[in-house]
């Protein structure tokens, strides 16, 4: 019995490990019958792991559906709102956002290298905060909070664009401290519970956890359509929901923290195909 079967079965007995299931790697995801996007990668430089592996592969073949037709994915309903949101004027400045940006489709490739380094303000960058800083600075609007409603479907309308390209955040420079606490909450044991994001999603991942398959916990999907909750999910959202099942005092949504280990979780995945937004249980 491995230490996180055995820390599981003494602490809860409700959270039970069942056998190894690997990953349906055979399958194939193909979006609207003609985007085909690889649900795997090889490992970047200095992993842990032998590959990189798409959450997708780990969901069943009806949830996997729901992410292969844009009809069918129910964050399109949420894209749709943001394309309106998008020429939408609000603020004391008279703007909106296609007042300066005009198409949408210049952000192309923007989900694959956030979060990063912002030079002129000296901080690490999540996609939330670049939006953010529009609506205060440039709109003279109110910033929306980290994971509601218009963020996370003004993010999946930015992060569709990257749909198909490569994840590829820069990891040296000045996020190298950034990385280096990323990296740090990722093994560090939490909780009740006492474990870590690499003890699932690290050491366990193809294994069943109650009734779900553990997957490597990537995030090019974000932000995400979750049939337990019927909305757009945000990365930091997520980060908050397993922290919580461990029963570890989350840190805050848009928080350095949880900025530092969305870039660690991301260049873990950097070779992986965005799938924003995708669908999850
Ligand atoms: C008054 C003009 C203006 C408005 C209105 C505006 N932006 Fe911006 N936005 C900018 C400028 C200028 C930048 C910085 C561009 C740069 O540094 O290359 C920027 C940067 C961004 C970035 C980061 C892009 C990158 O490549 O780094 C995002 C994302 C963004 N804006 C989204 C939005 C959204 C969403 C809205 C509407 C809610 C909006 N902006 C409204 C002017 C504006
Ligand atoms: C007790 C096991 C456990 C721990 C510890 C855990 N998670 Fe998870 N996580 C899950 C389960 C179960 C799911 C849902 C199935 C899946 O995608 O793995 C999940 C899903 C995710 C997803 C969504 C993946 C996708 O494709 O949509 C991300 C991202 C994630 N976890 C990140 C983290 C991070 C970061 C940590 C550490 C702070 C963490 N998890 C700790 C069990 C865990």
């Amino acid at each position: 019995m491995n230490t996180l079967n055995k820390t599981l079965t003494c602490t809860v007995a409700a959270l039970t490990f069942a056998t190894a299931l690997y990953a349906s790697e055979t399958d194939v995801l193909v979006i609207n019958e003609e985007i085909t996007i690889p649900t795997s990668a090889p490992a970047p430089e200095g992993s842990p792991l032998d590959k990189v592996i798409s959450g997708w592969s780990f969901r069943k073949h009806e949830t996997q559906a729901l992410q292969m037709d844009d009809f069918d994915n129910p964050s399109f309903i949420f894209v749709d709102k943001a394309s309106d949101q998008w020429t939408k004027v609000e603020g004391t400045e008279g703007k909106s956002c296609a007042s300066c940006h005009e198409d949408v489709e210049a952000f192309k490739g923007l989900r694959t290298v956030l979060p990063r380094w912002n030079e002129a303000k000296s901080e690490l960058y999540s996609m939330e905060n670049y939006i953010n800083d529009c609506r205060t600075e440039r709109m003279g609007a109110e910033p929306w909070k980290w994971s509601k409603g218009k963020m996370t479907a003004m993010t999946a309308l930015i992060s569709l664009q990257s749909r198909g390209l490569p994840m590829s955040v820069k990891t040296d420079g000045p996020v190298e401290p950034a990385m280096k606490l990323g990296k740090e909450l990722y093994y560090t044991r939490v909780g009740q519970l006492d474990m870590a994001c690499s003890n699932c999603h690290e050491d366990n991942y193809g294994v069943m956890i109650r009734a779900d398959h553990l997957s490597q916990g990537q995030i090019n999907g974000f932000p995400t359509y979750r049939l337990k909750n019927s909305k757009l999910n945000s990365t930091h959202a997520r980060f908050k929901g397993c922290m919580k099942n461990i029963r570890a005092k989350p840190f805050g949504q848009g928080s350095a923290e949880f900025k530092a280990l969305e870039l660690y979780v991301a260049s873990r995945g950097n070779g992986l195909s965005v799938e924003s937004p995708a669908v999850r249980n």
